[in-house]
């Protein structure tokens, strides 16, 4: 969220109710230094300036604060750093003060003006960061939805005019001003389910003028949303019906123009393909990301989703910071992929959303050493949904992920997914104060009470910027 002129406001609808602002501001105490552990740790520099938000008396506070260098692998994934009875204390955007209550509450000095959150009874997370998403769309397609229950595949559909090509259809058809206010109301919806971060896509213009339009309203929707966005070119998305029989010309397109014209706008951090079967191959997901590496993108692969093809690998290869998807990843994949230090981001939503059996090997990958992350995969076609913690609860219950491993990986993993390993994933000191408030009493309730909606409050860079829907368990 760059705030530069005209803002949404989402703050002042919502701080009407619930915890009212008890006109007391904390100051954190002049005398105290740095100290690790689960005793109250401050920024030294940061203690004479005013706290601004107290979250406190939670009861779990699931830090996720560094155990290891790098993603979080095997036992490491079910270490969620849980501090009971816990508080936060806030200065601006970022966090200050992480501990136990009345140890963090013990060593501030209060005046008048900061806002304090009781969290009695509630469990307090990192704000969530869904790393792969497809956010940007117009139509929707819900009638696919109902063929594919009627028995026709993925590619069929495709094939029959519907999949990527129908979206490509519908959004060159829209302004950038239209489909800013199409991805609003989802954006909020997000928010509302406890994401304060996400990775969005291009890929439904492919064309150099629609895909630079996609990008140009993920840029505006974070400037003007809380979510913060970050960008990802998927031109590969699909060859796209005016080049169907001249696919080199389409890559070249992508290569020699839009790469170039992306990277000179500084329009996306990542350059994302789909290698599958059908759609990009090897060699030419090959081609088309080393261009992009050449113009300084980081990679991810859309890999393995449909067919063994060996997009794993070839991530592995390129030094891609995650491989998306991995249903048929084999165990040659997994082995060059943990090598080559490459995140296995599963996105056990299209599974669902697709009807496809077939759920990535999220326990194998676990027990090899692989980092995992999880993520929606938010878009029209095969992921219809906004919601993290549903995608938490099809990883526990169709990939046998623990909770707090669906939660590692949806909170600091994802965080390491999208480069952004200082500033977000976990409740640390220093980190942007991104934290969701949960009406529940342990944090395994979260992806076991499927299907609802249990955030009690979101706060985005220190703003409350969700409040109190969820009814509180009796
Ligand atoms: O991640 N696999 C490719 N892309 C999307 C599907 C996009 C669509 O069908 O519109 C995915 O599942
Ligand atoms: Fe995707």
């Amino acid at each position: 969220m760059e705030i530069e002129g005209e803002q949404r406001d989402y703050s002042t609808d919502v701080l009407t109710q619930g915890d009212k602002n008890v006109g007391v501001d904390l100051q954190l105490h002049p005398t105290i230094g740095r100290i690790s552990g689960f005793a109250p740790t401050f920024i030294f520099q940061e203690i004479m300036r005013t706290v601004d938000l107290i979250i406190k008396n939670a009861r779990q506070l699931l830090t996720l604060r560094s155990v290891q260098e790098g993603p979080r692998t095997k036992d490491a994934m079910e270490d969620l750093g849980i501090i009971e009875d816990g508080a936060v204390a806030i200065s601006g955007n970022k966090i200050v003060g992480v501990g136990k209550t009345k140890d963090i509450l013990g060593e501030i000095r209060t005046t008048d003006k900061a806002r304090v959150i009781d969290a009695k009874d509630k469990v307090v997370l990192p704000g969530f960061v869904d790393c792969h998403t497809h956010p940007v769309f117009a139509g929707t397609r819900e009638d696919e939805f109902e063929m594919r229950i009627k028995g026709k595949s993925y590619h069929e559909i495709a094939a029959a005019g519907g999949g990527i090509k129908s979206s490509v259809k519908t959004l060159r058809s829209k302004s950038k001003e239209e489909l800013i206010q199409l991805a609003l109301p989802r954006l909020d919806r997000m928010l509302s389910y406890g994401t304060t971060t996400i990775e969005a896509k291009s890929g439904y213009g492919l064309s150099l003028e629609d895909e630079i339009k996609m990008l140009e309203v993920i840029k505006e929707l974070n400037r003007i949303h809380p979510i913060d966005l970050i960008p990802t070119f998927l031109g590969a998305h699909e060859i796209p019906e005016e080049y169907k029989n001249n696919r080199t010309e389409y890559i070249k397109l992508i290569t020699e123009k839009m790469i170039p014209e992306v990277a000179k706008g500084k329009l996306a951090v990542f350059c994302d393909i789909f290698c599958e079967t059908g759609v990009f191959d090897i060699e030419e997901s090959r081609e088309i990301l080393k261009a992009a590496k050449a113009h300084g993108f980081k990679l991810k692969l859309h890999a393995d989703q449909l067919s063994a093809l060996g997009g794993s690998k070839l991530a592995a290869e390129l030094g891609a910071i995650s491989a998306d998807h991995l249903e048929f990843v084999d165990d040659d994949g997994i082995e060059k992929m943990k090598e080559a230090g490459v995140i296995g981001v599963l996105l056990p939503g299209a599974c669902f959303g697709l009807g496809i059996k077939e759920y990535p090997p999220a326990r194998k990958m676990i027990d090899r050493g692989l980092p995992l992350a999880l993520a929606t995969d938010f878009n029209p076609g095969s992921s219809m949904t906004e919601s993290v913690p549903m995608i938490l609860s099809l990883a526990c219950l169709m990939m046998r992920m623990t909770p707090a491993e669906a939660i590692a990986a949806s909170t600091i993993n994802s965080a390491y997914a999208v480069d952004k390993r200082n500033d977000i994933g976990s409740i640390e000191v220093g980190k942007k104060a991104d934290l969701v408030i949960w009406n529940v009493q342990n944090y395994k309730e979260i992806p076991y009470h499927f299907g609802v909606n249990l955030v009690d409050r979101v706060i985005k860079e220190g703003k409350v910027v969700r409040e109190g829907k969820s009814v509180a368990n009796p």
